[in-house]
């Protein structure tokens, strides 16, 4: 059996992006594996919330992931502050990541980029963090969306690294995982890159109808095809992309058939997809506002996941400090 790990910042609500690049698959994983979903606010703070905001955040991505149908009796439903061995296990790893290579991270670059008055060291050592999170419960598969690649590689090279350092096969190699498909990138609602918490263009679990409805008539579009069997131009692209995930396939078909023949009309695009997404996100969100007023269940769930969490953690701490040569007197 493998074992199965992931984790979603609690930095807001979750999007479209976060359901169909992740916690599908965490889903869809919990039956056959042994798996350990957890809520990163230890990575939130790179974004600084304030007090009351940090736990709110992180009890809405918990009540999301139970509404999404994440079930706590069959997987580990944690909060990453839960676990002290995780930021004593970072602090190791910490020790054999080299700054150039940290420094070299896509994400890291575009931070340095897009708020250079606050590159803190946290942001720098994100992805020593994240490896701590997977290599602690040994994983085998992390499912995630496409923009995770770069981070996992990073886990899977510190793993090596401590295996080749200390002589021991110890940790497995962690494979970003998508049920041997691509990994996923949904687009936003803007007409370019992805579907992001920041950049105002996402489509939320929580949102209601008329949100859902609003935002989607809203979105980018272009001018139209002009001639017959011309290549989908990216805003279109994007909302056939999404409309995969949530319609049905001979609706994708019927107006990928009216671009094609330039008959199409923007707004009955958006109006159909729209409807699909309502269809898609009303049950959900139904879900999260039952079980986020339920403070009991909420609080049990994360109890009896960092119970479990730790158990698994604590073994490798264990294993690790004995490998490196931590003895006590
Ligand atoms: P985060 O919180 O940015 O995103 C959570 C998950 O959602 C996926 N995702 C997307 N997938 C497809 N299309 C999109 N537009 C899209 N936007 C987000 C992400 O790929 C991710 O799987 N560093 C992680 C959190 C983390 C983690 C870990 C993940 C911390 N420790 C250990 C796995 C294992 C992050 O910031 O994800």
């Amino acid at each position: 059996m493998d074992t199965v790990l992931s984790g979603i910042r609690s930095t807001g609500n979750l999007h479209l992006g976060n359901y169909f690049g992740a916690v599908r698959n965490f889903v869809k994983m919990q039956s056959d594996n042994n798996c350990y979903f957890f809520i990163a606010d230890y990575h939130s703070l790179t974004t600084y919330p304030t007090p009351e905001n940090l736990h709110n955040n992180v009890k809405m991505v918990l009540a999301e992931y139970l509404a999404s149908g994440l079930d706590p009796e069959k997987s580990a439903i944690f909060v990453q502050s839960d676990v002290p061995e995780i930021p004593e296990f970072y602090l190791l790893l910490a020790m054999n990541a080299y700054v150039g290579e940290l420094e070299r991270t896509t994400t890291f670059k575009d931070k340095i980029r897009t708020q250079p008055e606050n590159v803190n060291a946290g942001l720098l050592t994100y992805p020593v963090l994240m490896a701590a999170d997977i290599l602690i419960h040994n994983a085998d598969k992390v499912p995630v969306g496409k923009d995770q690649e770069q981070n996992l590689e990073m886990a899977r090279k510190f793993a090596r690294r401590f295996n080749h350092m200390y002589k021991v096969e110890y940790f497995k190699d962690p494979e970003p995982y998508n049920f041997g498909e691509d990994l996923v990138k949904v687009p936003g609602l803007d007409g370019t890159g992805k579907m992001g918490k920041t950049a105002g263009n996402g489509l939320y679990l929580i949102d209601d109808d008329a949100t859902i409805r609003k935002k989607v008539m809203r979105a980018v579009t272009d001018t139209g095809p002009t001639e017959p069997n011309s290549p989908v131009a990216e805003p279109i692209r994007n909302l056939f992309t999404i409309m995969e995930l949530v319609s049905t396939p001979d609706t994708l078909l019927f107006f990928k058939e009216k671009y094609s023949d330039c008959t199409i009309r923007y707004g009955d695009l958006k109006k159909q997809l729209a409807e699909d997404i309502v269809r898609f996100i009303k049950p959900i969100r139904e879900r999260i506002t039952d079980i986020i007023s339920d403070e009991d269940y909420l609080r049990k769930v994360a109890r009896l996941g960092a119970e479990k969490a730790r158990t698994s953690a604590s073994k490798t701490l264990k294993d690790v400090r004995q490998i490196i040569g931590f003895r006590t007197f």
